[in-house]
């Protein structure tokens, strides 16, 4: 179950003033609440320190401009204001992860947020879901068809979402990529014309691994040996089984991936 966020401990920056995150307004009349029409990022905080912030404020500046938001993305303001906001948040050092959002009525928020506990592993449904081809290259803030697969596969029982295309092509997690290992023992994962998101945790594994990325059909799924999925708050989570298939949870090659992905965070967080 998705867990609950108790706002009251948690801060925001609220068009750069701020504020306690549960005191943190809008207008009603924001087309960002109205229409979902905005964009987002969530950023892991290790310590203190934003993880590839970089790249998560450059996928936000291309999601504004692919929107046509008409709203700037102040990139340098943000990094201030992020660095001011974990400081005040914890200057022991925030352990948790932020979340940014610029609305289409001119709203920049940042938010400081509890990390959510993801068991070590997960059971996954698949639901069929089809990509609205006009948001590519968009994290938009439009994301009930994401959360409505998850609530889905919960219904049925099993944990979180694989969404799969009408035409059975394994996409991704609503909010994670989706890596397998194949029957040779080769990490793959869908490309990204696919119309999945361009994950910045992807694309990490993509630095640390030869991987395949190739289209993932049902069969392909049913002759893999290891599945995970993976993302800024997810990290490598062993997948434990897809709908009645069962998987190691880790296997080799995903133990292999954790242990990478956590060095290369270090590695990256001390340079
Ligand atoms: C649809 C979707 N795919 C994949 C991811 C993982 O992306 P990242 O690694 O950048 O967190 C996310 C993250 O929220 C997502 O929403």
């Amino acid at each position: 179950m998705p867990q609950t966020i108790d706002w009251s401990r948690e801060l925001a920056s609220l068009d750069g003033r701020l504020v306690a995150a549960d005191q943190a307004t809008i207008p009603a009349t924001d087309e960002g609440l109205l229409r979902g029409d905005g964009v987002f990022e969530v950023v892991r905080v290790y310590r203190g320190r934003p993880f590839a912030l970089a790249d998560h404020l450059v996928r936000l500046e291309h999601s504004a401009r692919n929107l046509r938001l008409g709203v700037p993305i102040d990139r340098l303001g943000l990094e201030r204001r992020i660095a001011e906001l974990l400081e005040r948040r914890d200057p022991a050092g925030f352990d948790g992860a932020l979340r940014i959002v610029v609305t289409r009525g001119g709203h920049e928020i940042v938010l400081t947020e509890p990390i959510e506990q993801h068991p070590p592993s997960i059971r996954l449904a698949l639901v069929v879901y089809a990509p609205t081809r006009i948001l590519d290259g968009v994290k938009s803030l439009s994301y009930a068809a994401n959360m409505l697969a998850g609530r889905i596969a919960r219904e049925r029982g099993f944990d979180e979402a694989l969404l799969v295309t009408p035409h059975g092509r394994i996409l991704e997690a609503p909010t994670a990529s989706f890596f397998w290992v194949d029957e040779q023992g080769l990490l793959c994962t869908p490309p990204l014309d696919d119309h999945i998101l361009a994950s910045i945790t992807r694309d990490r594994l993509l630095r640390l691994f030869e991987v395949s990325e190739r289209h993932c059909t049902r069969a392909d799924l049913a002759t893999a040996r290891e599945a995970f999925l993976a993302s800024t708050t997810r990290e490598v989570q062993p997948v434990a089984c897809v709908e009645e298939q069962r998987f190691a949870a880790p296997g080799p090659i995903t133990r292999e991936a954790q242990a990478k992905l956590t060095r290369l965070i270090a590695d990256e967080l001390a340079a």
